[in-house]
This record gives C-alpha cells, sequence and structure tokens, in this order.
C-alpha cells in the first residue's frame, strides 16, 4: 500500500537509464482502439520505433520486427527488450505484462488500468524492486500526473477525476433497465473499445479510475474526487492546500496523453487543434448520481477493502459486461452481479500474481453463475 499522498507514478528506484536517440516501444493491444491511436502516434515521431506488437485474436502481419498473437505477452516482451511498454490490452489480461515491465525497471505506459486495479499492490512491488516509471495514459490521470509534476504530497488537498456521465447521464434507475447495447456504445465524448464504453456508461470506468489514481498518485480514497463534466475538456483538477486548483484541459483525443506518456518528458507535437475559445467554452461540473449508477460506489468500497476486493470487482464486471453485449443481461444487471459477487467471496491480501489469478478464477466462476440465472 503506498504512504498517505506519495506520488508514485515516477519510479522510486533507479529506472533502466534509457540513452539512446531512439525510444523501442512494445505496443500490446495493437489492434484496438488505443493501440491503433497509437501507431498513428510513433508513425509521426522518427524517435519512436515500433519494436513488438501484440494482440489477442487478430492477424498483426508485418506490422512490427516482432509480433505475438495471445498468449503470454511477457515472451514477447523478453525477445523485444524495449525501453517503453504500452500496456492497452483491454482487461485482467494485461496483468502479467505489467508486472513484468515494472519488475524490469522499463518504462510502463499504461492504458490498461485493469492490471492496476486487479493488482495494485504488487504492481508497486514490482516497481519499487524494478525502479521504472508508469507513466499513465489513461486521460484523467495523465491529467492529474502534469498537474502534480513531482510537487511535494504534503501541499495536495485532494484529486478531482471528470466523468463524461457517459450517453445515460441525467437518467435514473428504472430509465436505465431497458438501454441496450448499442445505446450504451454510442458514447457521447469518446471513441473507445466496447468494454471501456459500457464501463463509461455504467461509471464503472470512472470507479476503476478512482482505484487506479489510488494506487498511482498514494492519494486515500477520501482525496480522490469524481465529478460529471459532459464535455470532457477537464480531464482531472488537483486541489492544493493553499486553496488552488490545477486542471489540464485539452480537446478530449487520445492521443494526446498516449504521446505524452510514449515521448515523456518530451512533450512532442500531436496533430490535434488548440483549444479554442472564439465559440464560446463551457465548463460544467455535476455531482455523479450513484444510486443510477452504483458502479462507482461499489469500486470505491471495494478500493477501501483493499487486498483482492478490486481484482473480484474487476474480474466480476468484466463478466457482466460480456453478458450485457451479448444480450444476455441488462443494463442494471452490471452492478448486480458485481455486488453479489463481491458479496459472495472472501477476499484477502494479494500474495501474489499466481493468488491473484485464482481470485480472478473464482470470481468470473461466480459472477458467471449470476450470469446463467439472468438468462433463465
Ligand atoms: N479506448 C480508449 O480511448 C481508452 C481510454 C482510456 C483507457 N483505455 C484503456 O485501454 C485499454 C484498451 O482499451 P481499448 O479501448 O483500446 O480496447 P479495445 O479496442 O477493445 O482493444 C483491446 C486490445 O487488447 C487486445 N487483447 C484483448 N485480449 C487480449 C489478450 N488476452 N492478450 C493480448 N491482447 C489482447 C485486443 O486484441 P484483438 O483485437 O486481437 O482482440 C486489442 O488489441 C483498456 O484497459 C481501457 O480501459 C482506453
Amino acid at each position: 500500500m503506498p504512504g498517505p499522498g506519495v506520488p508514485v507514478a515516477c519510479g522510486r528506484g533507479e529506472p533502466r537509464a534509457y540513452t539512446g536517440t531512439v525510444k523501442r516501444v512494445a505496443l500490446l493491444g495493437a489492434t484496438g482502439s488505443i493501440g491503433l491511436q497509437a501507431l498513428q502516434v510513433i508513425e509521426e515521431h522518427p524517435e519512436l520505433e515500433l519494436a513488438a506488437a501484440a494482440s489477442g485474436s487478430q492477424s498483426l502481419d508485418g506490422l512490427a520486427p516482432l509480433t505475438q498473437v495471445g498468449g503470454d505477452l511477457t515472451d514477447l516482451l523478453e525477445r523485444a527488450e524495449p525501453d517503453v511498454v504500452l500496456n492497452a490490452v483491454v482487461g485482467f489480461a494485461g496483468l502479467p505484462a505489467t508486472l513484468w515491465t515494472l519488475e524490469r525497471g522499463v518504462d510502463l505506459a499504461l492504458a490498461n488500468k485493469e492490471s492496476l486495479v486487479a493488482a495494485g499492490e504488487l504492481a508497486l512491488d514490482a516497481q519499487r524492486r524494478g525502479g521504472g516509471r508508469i507513466l499513465p495514459v489513461d486521460s484523467e490521470h495523465s491529467a492529474a500526473f502534469q498537474c502534480l509534476d513531482g510537487r511535494d504530497p504534503e501541499t495536495v488537498h485532494s484529486l478531482v477525476l471528470t466523468a463524461s456521465g457517459g450517453p445515460f447521464r441525467g437518467r435514473d434507475r428504472a430509465e436505465l433497465d431497458a438501454v441496450t447495447p448499442a445505446e450504451a456504445l454510442a458514447h457521447p465524448t469518446w471513441n473507445m473499445g466496447p468494454k471501456v464504453t459500457v464501463d463509461s456508461a455504467t461509471l464503472m470506468n470512472k470507479g476503476l479510475e478512482v482505484i487506479e489514481a489510488h494506487f498511482l498518485f498514494g492519494l486515500e480514497y477520501e482525496r480522490i474526487e469524481v465529478v460529471v463534466h459532459p464535455t470532457s475538456v477537464v480531464h482531472a483538477l488537483v486541489r492544493f492546500r493553499d486553496g488552488a486548483a490545477l486542471a489540464h484541459l485539452g480537446y478530449p483525443d487520445m492521443r494526446v496523453p498516449i504521446s505524452y506518456a510514449l515521448t515523456y518528458p518530451e512533450r512532442a507535437a500531436t496533430p490535434v487543434d488548440p483549444l479554442d475559445f472564439s465559440q464560446g467554452l463551457i465548463l460544467e461540473f455535476d455531482p455523479p448520481d450513484e444510486d443510477a449508477f452504483p458502479c462507482l460506489r461499489l469500486a470505491r468500497a471495494a478500493g477501501e477493502r483493499g487486498g483482492t476486493a478490486p481484482c473480484v470487482l474487476n474480474a466480476a464486471n468484466e463478466v457482466a459486461v460480456d453478458a450485457f453485449l451479448a444480450g444476455e443481461l441488462p443494463f442494471t444487471g452490471i452492478p448486480e452481479v458485481v455486488e453479489r459477487t463481491l458479496g459472495a467471496i472472501d477476499t484477502a491480501p494479494a500474495a501474489d500474481l499466481d493468488h491473484l489469478v485464482a481470485q480472478d478464477a473464482e470470481a468470473r466462476r461466480v459472477a458467471s453463475g449470476l450470469r446463467r440465472e439472468a438468462v433463465r
């Protein structure tokens, strides 16, 4: 567990020195939404070289000198000897690569939030031993990382993560029962893969991000707040103890945080437009509705419970989202499956990767049973 207020996004030990002029990038999840945008970023920056690429099932023929489809991605990383690993795999499947990267002191550009959620304490232990940096790719965490900018954590009052509110913002719980996967996939401001888009609609995404921020920045849960901000222009905001608050603004475009993480600390150019105030810019903020969207509350509670609880939450959510997308579970069944799975499993401090893999499997077994119940 990180100490209160200790920012750990930058490694504590000595990172493996990067001395070359070209950074060798290993891109995991190369066929996904983040992966494809990362390929554009790499293409535009001659100092970035795609050394290796991986996917879950889609072909990667000729994309990189080394490629791997499925299987143990750490095999590919061993061969690739990257300077930076961009982990853009979706879900718990990204965990071994996160641990491999941190253990070896290689920079980790982290989009795969599920690995930090499920294994935050193990990941931080690996980072302490390896000494590498975690460079957040999630836009809110990239924003917070930049607002914090290595400042003394003692000066931080609290962190505010913004949520667009998703396509169902403003609806109450009764109105959410009959929403369809197609409606959930129509995100108002971000164009993302299906799992994270559904997570945004349930607000589980924001809940996972609260846990992610806890581990990345060493902030206690009560110092991490979520506000709904429909236009997604402000990505995060840090309040300091003197009453000042620093915010990070920009149009919602993942190429910005991807580029920031891959070219850190240089802040290379991107084709994204600068903010334009000529048409006016409305910044609206509201508290989230946790009655209509209980996933946020469930994630926060699992984070506070600690140990393997976030791993169980994540696994149950992956099963429930899958069931919803398959038309086998109503939208409001997602928090129900997550809550009942968390209630059915005894959690404990996470011992090692095998322990987490076992807890993940157990949570999937319980959640899958609940999914089958919903189909009958
Ligand atoms: N998209 C965004 O704007 C965004 C923003 C912030 C954070 N994130 C996070 O970034 C991660 C990726 O999101 P995404 O939207 O890019 O997802 P996505 O479009 O669904 O892409 C997922 C990628 O992971 C690969 N993959 C799936 N299972 C795998 C496995 N077992 N082994 C290896 N690769 C596997 C997929 O390969 P195949 O194509 O072969 O299945 C694909 O390349 C998620 O953790 C998400 O929360 C995304």
